[in-house]
């Protein structure tokens, strides 16, 4: 992997993931907000329902990097059932760093869900690791409710549908500040319309998979653009790895 934006005096040096990355630990009180998605070069975020077939080496190295970086993965429930979601692996060397550094071994994810449509013997809620949580709404359905509160932590925002902000800052007051979102277009949508994204990171993979495809975001009727800074670009075997930064957060 080379970085190619900024430009370094020695362009082929390693690049650490690590530091290219990096995150500080929100002011107290405040939150990060990162989302991850892979496209192909015309902007589809899925083929056939899933977005593995769009993600290469350098892709699969970079969202395990942002896993392991991250306080906790929210994801919304379309997502979490789409990609058969289970508990994050964090390798024993990681795992020690991060308690080192004050985080818990292995960030947990976090499921959106205001119907609950969500299997309590998923993979996710079964797997060995840190316990789930499900974020949900006050009139979710309570017996749905009920069957998730034996596999995973319920936390409810908002009323109707979830209310991503008071979900964002109900994670943050379990000392869960640094958000890894990845995904689904969904939640992302929800996500910007309501002013808390930070970052974007974005893999553009070198293929064209047609049209019709679902992008980065959904569901939202947007009435303006947003424009971001671009942090950096990476980039493997023709594949971009770009970080944008919000530039007002
Ligand atoms: N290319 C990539 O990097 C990437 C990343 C992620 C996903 N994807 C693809 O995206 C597709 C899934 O798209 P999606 O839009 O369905 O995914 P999604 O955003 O993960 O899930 C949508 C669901 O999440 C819940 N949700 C989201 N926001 C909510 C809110 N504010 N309040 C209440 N519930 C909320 C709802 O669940 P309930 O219906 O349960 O209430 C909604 O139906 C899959 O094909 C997947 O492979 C691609």
């Amino acid at each position: 992997m080379r970085q190619l934006l900024p430009p370094r005096t020695d362009p082929g040096a390693p690049v650490d993931l690590d530091v290219a990355y990096a995150v500080a630990v929100p002011d107290p009180g405040r939150h990060h907000v990162r989302v991850n998605f892979v496209t192909s070069v015309d902007g589809a975020a899925e083929v056939g329902g899933r977005s593995g077939a769009l993600g290469g080496v350098g892709d699969r190295e970079i969202f395990q990097r942002l896993r392991w970086l991250c306080d906790v993965i929210l994801v919304g429930s379309g997502t979490a059932r789409a990609e058969n979601y289970g508990a994050v692996k964090v390798p024993p060397e990681r795992q020690a760093a991060r308690e080192a550094a004050g985080q818990a071994p292995v960030p947990p994810v976090a499921v959106v869900s205001g119907r609950l449509t969500l299997d309590p013997t998923a993979r996710l809620f079964t797997s060995d690791g840190p316990r789930p949580i499900v974020v949900t709404c006050e009139n979710a359905p309570a017996d749905r409710r009920a069957a998730l509160a034996g596999v995973a932590d319920v936390v409810t925002a908002g009323t109707d549908t979830v209310d991503t902000r008071a979900a964002v800052e109900a994670l943050a007051a379990r000392g869960l500040t640094r958000v890894l979102c990845e995904g689904g277009p969904s939640l992302h949508a929800d996500l910007a319309v309501a002013g808390l994204i930070d970052e974007l990171c974005l893999t553009i993979s070198p293929l064209v998979a047609g049209p019709d495809r679902t992008h980065i975001t959904a569901g939202r009727q947007w009435t303006d653009t947003e424009q971001l800074d671009l942090a950096h670009v990476l980039e493997q075997d023709g594949t971009l790895f770009l970080r944008y930064r919000h530039p007002h957060r």
